[in-house]
């Protein structure tokens, strides 16, 4: 089967054929052509997810799936959760994102935090959502230059090095978008089988 993947970030299209398998054809919103500039503007993860999937089922009429990801802290009531790409303005870069991030939690023991991956799949016009979760907190200052966005200042539950200091594998091997990934593979798994 193929299965439209709203996105054309190399990176994650690579993750998720790896755990997808052979089974389904994943295509980019280049391989259909797709150029629109699809907008996020729902005030949660899920609705984001939702609205680019639907974008693509109601004028495309493919069935595809579209994620959305954001850092969720907790002594910050769930900030910056939706926001996260542009927590520190529109234009804005990671390094401003943490800097105001680590600022906003100056004195504050709480620093528990989760990254959170919601993936919405539209087949035939059913809708099914997926959730990926990887729980951990926040550190005091930046560690490691690996990966991208918040990894600096995440260190995940059960590790010691923060997401920057890990292997991509590693990273890749435990994070939210692989969490919710796998549950996304496993429903078609399921209801693709034999
Ligand atoms: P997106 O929905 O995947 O584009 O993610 C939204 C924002 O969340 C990104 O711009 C990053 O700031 C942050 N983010 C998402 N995934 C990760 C990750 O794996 N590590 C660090 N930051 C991430």
């Amino acid at each position: 089967m193929k299965l439209v993947f709203a996105t054309n970030n190399r990176h994650k299209l690579d993750e998720v054929r790896a755990i997808v398998g052979d089974r389904v054809e994943v295509l980019s919103l280049n391989d259909i052509e797709c150029h629109d500039e699809i907008p996020e503007t729902a005030d949660t993860l899920q609705g984001n997810a939702l609205i680019k999937a639907r974008y693509i089922y109601d004028k495309y009429g493919l069935d595809c799936f579209a994620d959305d990801t954001g850092l969720e802290v907790e002594a910050l009531g769930g900030e910056p959760g939706v926001y996260s790409a542009r927590y520190a303005g529109e234009e804005c870069c990671s390094e401003a994102n943490m800097q105001k991030l680590l600022h906003n939690l100056t004195g504050k023991s709480n620093r528990n935090a989760q990254f959170r991956t919601v993936i919405a799949l539209i087949i035939n016009g059913e809708e099914k959502l997926f959730n990926g979760i990887v729980k951990g907190s926040i550190t005091e200052e930046k560690r490691g230059d690996s990966g991208f966005g918040y990894d600096p200042i995440f260190i995940p539950e059960g590790f010691s090095e923060s997401f920057a200091q890990m292997s991509s594998e590693q990273k890749n091997s435990i994070s939210h978008r692989y969490r919710a990934t796998e549950q996304l593979s496993n429903y078609l798994k399921e209801k693709y089988k034999g």
